[in-house]
């Protein structure tokens, strides 16, 4: 399925990981489609080469679109993200990430879409893992409604691979971090030091004592993973992420010696840091996908770094 004649759709190709794959899809060659309501991402996020509808996955004016445009694959990125928002007001969450997404799916399937690639969540989905770093095989428990509905939308792409035949994969992601992250909201412990670190913060708050673990995955690797995904008739889901785990304050240590910076951490007890640890086995992805992290998290970090410099 390499070929370049293609037609892409990207839901949520306005956001982070989105606009990064725009770009990549379209240095290949690609013709690239985003429907993007703008919620959280940014029109400037856009490749020029991008064909742009500003409209909410949950209009039923999606259907135009998908007729007149006739897109192969889809990628479903579009999402309300945030754990804390979800807790507050699922039945907003379960708008976007389920009624949003059943809307995408139906137009898929009535298009006659090749291929489904959707973005689900690891650390959502594993809350309470066994085993670290956790495989696809773990409990599933998601403990938020964001994680359910997460887990909800695989669940929906089983059924309707079963029940219609379209070929779908989902990726499970790690924390994600890099260029083009949005530094408002919840968004990630990089982006947000960063931020701080860049506008000349003196303190930055450590939710907890810092000893909660996460998996961080650079978005190159990401975008290279859902690439991955769509050049071929595979499906089923897949973790991504690096298999390695870092605390919040060895993190900290490091972005501050990368960026020779004198912000001190404060630690905030009272503040929830999450889950304990989250660390992901990808070897499923290996051996299927192909796919494999190129950047170690040093790497990644000093490209994240220079990208928020240029944006100063
Ligand atoms: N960033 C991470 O670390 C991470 C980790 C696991 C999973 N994911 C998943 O990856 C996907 C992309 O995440 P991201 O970090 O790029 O987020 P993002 O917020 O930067 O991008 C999401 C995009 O979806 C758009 N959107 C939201 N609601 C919409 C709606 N109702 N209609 C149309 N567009 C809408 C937003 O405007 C935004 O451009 C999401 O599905 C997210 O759940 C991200």
């Amino acid at each position: 399925m390499k070929n370049i004649n293609k037609k892409i759709l990207i839901t949520g190709g306005a956001g982070f990981i989105g606009a990064n794959l725009c770009v990549a899809l379209i240095s290949r060659g690609y013709k690239v489609i985003v429907i993007d309501n703008l919620s959280s991402g940014k029109k400037e996020n856009l490749h020029k080469d991008v064909k742009f509808f500003k409209i909410d996955i949950n209009d039923k004016k999606v259907n135009n679109i998908f007729k007149k445009e006739k897109p192969n694959i889809v990628f479903h990125l579009a999402a309300q993200k945030s754990i804390s928002k979800s807790i507050e007001n699922p039945i907003a969450d379960a708008r976007i990430n389920l009624l949003g997404l059943l809307n995408i799916f139906n137009n898929c399937v009535d298009n006659k879409v090749e291929k489904i690639i959707y973005t689900s969540s690891g650390g959502a989905i594993y809350s309470s893992p066994k085993k670290i770093p956790t495989k696809e095989g773990d409990l599933e428990s998601p403990l938020s409604p964001y994680g359910v509905s997460k887990l909800a939308g695989e669940k929906y792409l089983e059924s309707y691979h079963a029940n219609f035949k379209i070929p779908f994969v989902s990726l499970r992601l790690s924390n994600v971090y890099g260029p083009l992250q949005n530094k408002d909201g919840e968004t990630g412990v990089i982006a947000t030091l960063l931020q701080k670190i860049l506008s000349n913060s003196k303190f930055f708050e450590i939710y907890g004592d810092g000893s909660q673990t996460r998996d961080y995955v650079f978005v190159d690797d990401v975008v290279n993973a859902l690439i991955l995904s769509m050049q071929n008739n595979i499906s089923g889901c897949f973790n991504i992420g690096t298999g390695r785990e870092t605390n919040v304050n060895q993190l900290f240590k490091k972005i501050k010696e990368l960026c020779d910076s004198k912000i001190i951490d404060k630690k905030n007890s009272l503040l929830n840091g999450g889950q304990k640890r989250s660390c992901l086995d990808c070897s499923k992805a290996k051996k299927i996908l192909h796919w494999k992290p190129k950047f170690v998290l040093e790497e990644g970090l000093i490209k994240t770094i220079n990208w928020f410099l240029k944006q100063k």
